[in-house]
């Protein structure tokens, strides 16, 4: 595994259970992959000499975060070893215009966007598409770094200012009725799966809740889920990955991003589902056959986000009074704001409605930080 978030941590888990071996490659010691992986490499993701021993100790080698060194992964290519999904995904994948323009070329819909690398280009880009826009790092964003929003082309120049001279992605701001992501695998046999549709909220870029199933109709969810078997066959991905979706308050469904790895929107899937998305990753890179997945119960997931105030959880008792949550916690040593730490998942029988919502927002509450 190259990366040792907590999207490695729950594979290795997973893959723990059916008997595999994980050795995981991230620049940190004590990861949370690394701490329950059998071993773990710790050198930087543009480190050859490592990223050979990994690929030599491996039978598959695969990823939990897009925005690791591609030349890393085309070296191990290159020496024959198996990386999944391959480096043709990660090309598209890790630099926001491209992954547009194949969105684009695949006749999907997406928010109108144009490349900025220049004062003119962002004054060409305004005048096509307007204002308000959101300006986004063509490489190494997530979770709402390295993103703008602006509203005038005052504040798209001082966005284009603060970004500090790297490439841009001028987008349309979608007026957003809600998020949606469709979690799929598909292995070497092209055999496809994809979870039930879900719900996503974000707040200042960071996902805080999904709802699953979303609250969409029909033919919005099978139009989403066809969609995202279209990207991953012309990706050719094998494993977990996700399609994240706008629908905009006009009805239009847009394809927003493309994950070619397990996503924080598919944490659900471990409670309610009998085969998680990170068990699908382990079949599909393992070439074994996909379980197609069946949702035992409606969920809620809530991520738990530090605060900067203190390292130590507190209300975890309280919160487990409440026998239909789960909690996850990361094994992060710091609770730093805004940062992923944790998340919770309430099981709901029956639909989820704004009762099981403000359940889980009050349970959430109960949760804090303090020193240690
Ligand atoms: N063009 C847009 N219109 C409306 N909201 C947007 C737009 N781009 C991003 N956002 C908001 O910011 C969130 C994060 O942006 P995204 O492109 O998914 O980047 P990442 O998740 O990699 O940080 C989105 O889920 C959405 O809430
Ligand atoms: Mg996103």
């Amino acid at each position: 595994m190259i990366g040792g978030g907590q999207l490695g941590r729950m594979f290795a888990l997973d893959a723990k259970r059916m008997g595999y071996d994980v050795i995981t490659l991230d620049p940190h010691e004590h990861s949370p992959c690394g701490q329950i992986a059998d071993d773990q490499i710790v050198a930087a993701y543009e480190d050859l000499s490592a990223i050979e021993e990994l690929g030599r100790r491996s039978d598959v080698i695969t990823y939990e975060f897009e925005n690791i060194a591609i030349e890393s992964v085309r070296h191990l290519e290159a020496l024959s070893y198996r990386v999944l999904p391959g480096s043709s995904v990660l090309h598209v994948t890790q630099n926001r215009l491209r992954e547009k323009e194949f969105v684009r070329d695949a006749a999907l819909a997406t928010t109108p966007f144009a490349a900025v690398q220049s004062l003119d280009d962002l004054a060409r880009a305004a005048a096509r598409i307007g204002f308000p826009a959101v300006l986004k790092t063509v490489r190494g964003g997530y979770d709402g770094k390295g993103q703008w929003e602006a509203a005038s082309i005052d504040q798209a120049r001082e966005a284009f200012a603060q970004s500090g001279g790297s490439e841009l992605i001028f987008e349309a701001k979608v007026s957003l009725a809600c998020e949606l992501s469709v979690i799929a695998t598909r292995n070497a046999r092209d055999e496809l799966v994809a979870y039930p549709v879900a719900e996503n909220r974000h707040d200042r870029g960071i996902l805080t809740m999904t709802i699953a199933p979303a609250r969409v109709r029909t033919e919005t969810a099978n139009q989403a889920t066809e969609m995202a078997a279209v990207i991953g066959r012309r990706l050719g991905i094998v494993g977990t990955y996700c399609v994240e979706f706008f629908l905009s308050t006009a009805g239009e469904l847009l394809v927003n991003e493309i994950a070619p790895r397990p996503h924080n929107s598919g944490h659900y899937t471990i409670d309610v589902t009998p085969c998680s998305q990170y068990e699908q990753q382990v079949r599909a890179i393992c070439d074994l056959p996909l379980s197609p997945p069946r949702l035992l119960a409606n969920a809620v997931m809530m991520n738990v986000l530090g605060d900067g105030t203190g390292d130590r959880l507190t209300g975890i008792a309280e919160l487990l009074r409440d026998p239909s949550i789960v909690l996850h916690v990361y094994g992060k040593r710091h609770a730093v704001a805004r940062r992923k730490m944790g998340h919770f998942t309430m099981l709901v029988d029956g639909p989820v409605d704004a009762a099981a919502i403000a359940r889980a927002e009050a349970a959430h509450a109960l949760l804090s930080w303090s020193p240690c």
